[in-house]
């Protein structure tokens, strides 16, 4: 069965215990928490206490998205504020493989970002390092925008390259997933649908969270 996380980009930030809430008593499986710096991306999202307080609330595991420069400077305290899986750019890190290793020792689950420019095949020397590659299905930065269809091919390459290394790393979709393309995503071989705007712009967000589940 394949993962659904919704995005807390798209809450409503004025009240985040209430979304938070609405997560926890739907169907989905993660929370996903997006954080910008400004300078990787063209906007600032949120930090630190944002994501304490998240935690102290969630009842699902917290799969933070860094869409940071050199994020190598901030595991532990990603791990201290309440971060279950961490990913970061391939993009902004430059010494990938020592970035994923030192995930894995603060006892996350390790993930790699890949923006929808970079080829899939930047990944064959290190996939059997990755749980999770959060393959970028718009340019990051804001929730919202419309899907690439050139995902669909990205994700075929990342499958095969993840069964010929026989791993273990699975496949997350972000940005512009929506009730008419998660399907055909799921069946190219996605295990990970993430979504803000499709969730939260919704008249029910459980409803459409139990939709993305199907
Ligand atoms: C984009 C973020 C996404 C974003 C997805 O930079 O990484 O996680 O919240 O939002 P939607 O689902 O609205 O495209
Ligand atoms: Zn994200």
């Amino acid at each position: 069965m394949h993962i659904v996380a919704p995005s807390i980009l798209s809450a409503d930030f004025s009240n985040l215990q209430k979304d938070i809430e609405l997560i926890n008593k739907s169907e989905a499986d993660w929370f996903h928490v997006d954080v910008m710096d400004g300078v990787f991306v063209p906007n600032i999202s949120f930090g630190f206490p944002v994501i304490k307080a998240i935690k102290k609330y969630a009842a699902k595991p917290l799969d933070v998205h860094l869409m940071i420069v050199q994020p190598e400077r901030y595991i532990k305290q990603f791990k201290e504020a309440g971060a279950d899986h961490l990913s970061v750019h391939i993009e902004a890190s430059t010494h990938l493989h020592r970035t994923l290793q030192m995930i894995k020792a603060e006892g996350m689950k390790a993930g790699v970002a890949i923006n929808p420019h970079t080829p899939v095949s930047t990944l064959a020397d290190i996939i059997t390092d990755i749980d999770l590659v959060c393959m970028m299905s718009v340019n990051p930065g804001f929730g919202g925008q419309k899907f690439i269809e050139h995902t669909y091919s990205k994700i075929s390459q990342l499958k095969e390259l993840i069964l010929k290394c026989n791993a273990k790393t699975l496949i997350e979709i972000d940005g512009g997933v929506d009730l008419k393309n998660y399907r055909k995503l799921i069946d190219t071989g996605a295990d990970v649908l993430v979504a803000g705007n499709t969730v939260f712009s919704s008249d029910n967000p459980t409803e459409t969270i139990a939709l993305l589940k199907k």
